[in-house]
């Protein structure tokens, strides 16, 4: 007995909704939670964020980047997966703080409605920040307009939207003396790191959501370990969102290459 795969799309190139018939996580879930799911008996287990939730259905929406992702993908509606777990970790911070920038980076992208959605119903006026490579790998854009009071699309390449990157915005805006309470940054390791640099001289409460590897998802095999302000948390139930500002983002991204060379063969194998 598995859970039903709703509906399956391909959103943008290479990237995946699926709406998952999962009512235990729905019950609880909150902005900033996740999942981890395993496709089948012997499937590796994966985490991906809670993009949003409709009754009984979770959403959530992956890019296909190695052997598991690549599975994922050629599931189809009305597929099942063995079993998927959650919510995990903490919700995001919530609150009435004013005005709320969330920003997200590619695939990360697809964690901004429910979060939107919470900060506004909160009180909060929300701007979004989206960018992405290039417009085929845009997603959720005309959904998150409907949550946020302004919306910003970038993409690195000008092919829609802003020429450039969500860390130009936030710093204009930033620069032009814009009233600013929090932030959110979710994307790739680099583009938070870079981005979140922004609100350092402005003092602006930042968050960003980590993605190291992990396994368990429940605190108990280390392997999704980071550093905050020097001490030494796990990511998967002290986060996975964190004050920006104190990630040791190089130990980070050293630690997420650990099995590239093995994930790279997995992937071939998989493919062969
Ligand atoms: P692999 O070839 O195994 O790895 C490809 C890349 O994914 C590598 O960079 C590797 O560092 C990273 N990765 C591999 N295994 C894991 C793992 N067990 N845990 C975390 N990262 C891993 N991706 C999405 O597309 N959408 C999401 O909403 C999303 N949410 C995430 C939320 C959290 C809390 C975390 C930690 C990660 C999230 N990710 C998300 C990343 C996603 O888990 C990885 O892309 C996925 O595990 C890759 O598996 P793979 O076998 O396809 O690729
Ligand atoms: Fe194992 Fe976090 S994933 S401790």
């Amino acid at each position: 007995m598995g859970y039903k795969i709703e509906k399956a799309t391909e959103i943008a190139d290479n990237i995946f909704e699926f709406w998952i018939n999962a009512p235990h996580i729905t019950k609880n879930a909150r902005a900033g939670q996740f999942v981890v799911i395993r496709i089948n008996d012997s499937g590796e287990r994966i985490p991906l964020t809670i993009s949003e939730t409709d009754g009984s259905l979770v959403r959530i929406v992956f890019m296909a980047v190695g052997k598991t992702t690549t599975y994922l993908s050629t599931l189809k509606s009305g597929d099942e997966i063995r079993d998927i777990a959650g919510p995990l970790g903490h919700p995001s911070e919530m609150g009435n703080f004013g005005n709320c920038v969330v920003i997200g980076g590619g695939v990360g992208i697809a964690c901004l409605p429910i979060l939107a959605r919470e900060l506004k119903a909160a009180g909060n006026n929300v701007t979004g920040i989206i960018g992405a490579r290039n417009e085929s790998l845009l997603l959720l854009k005309d959904e998150l307009a409907t949550h946020c009071d302004e919306l910003v699309v970038c993409t690195d390449d000008g092919s829609y939207g802003f020429h450039g990157f969500p860390a130009d915005i936030l710093k204009k805006k930033l620069s032009d003396g814009e009233k600013i309470d929090c932030v959110w940054i979710i994307g790739p390791g680099i583009m938070m790191k870079i981005t979140s640099m922004a609100t350092i001289p402005y003092k602006v409460k930042t968050y960003v959501s980590l993605n190291p590897i992990m396994v368990d998802g429940t605190g108990m095999c280390g392997s999704c370990r980071v550093t905050i302000g020097g001490e030494t948390k796990f990511a998967c139930v002290d986060g996975p969102e964190f004050d920006a500002h104190l990630v040791d983002w190089d130990e980070l991204m050293s630690r997420q290459r650990t099995y590239t060379a093995q994930e790279k063969e997995s992937l071939k194998l998989f493919q062969d």
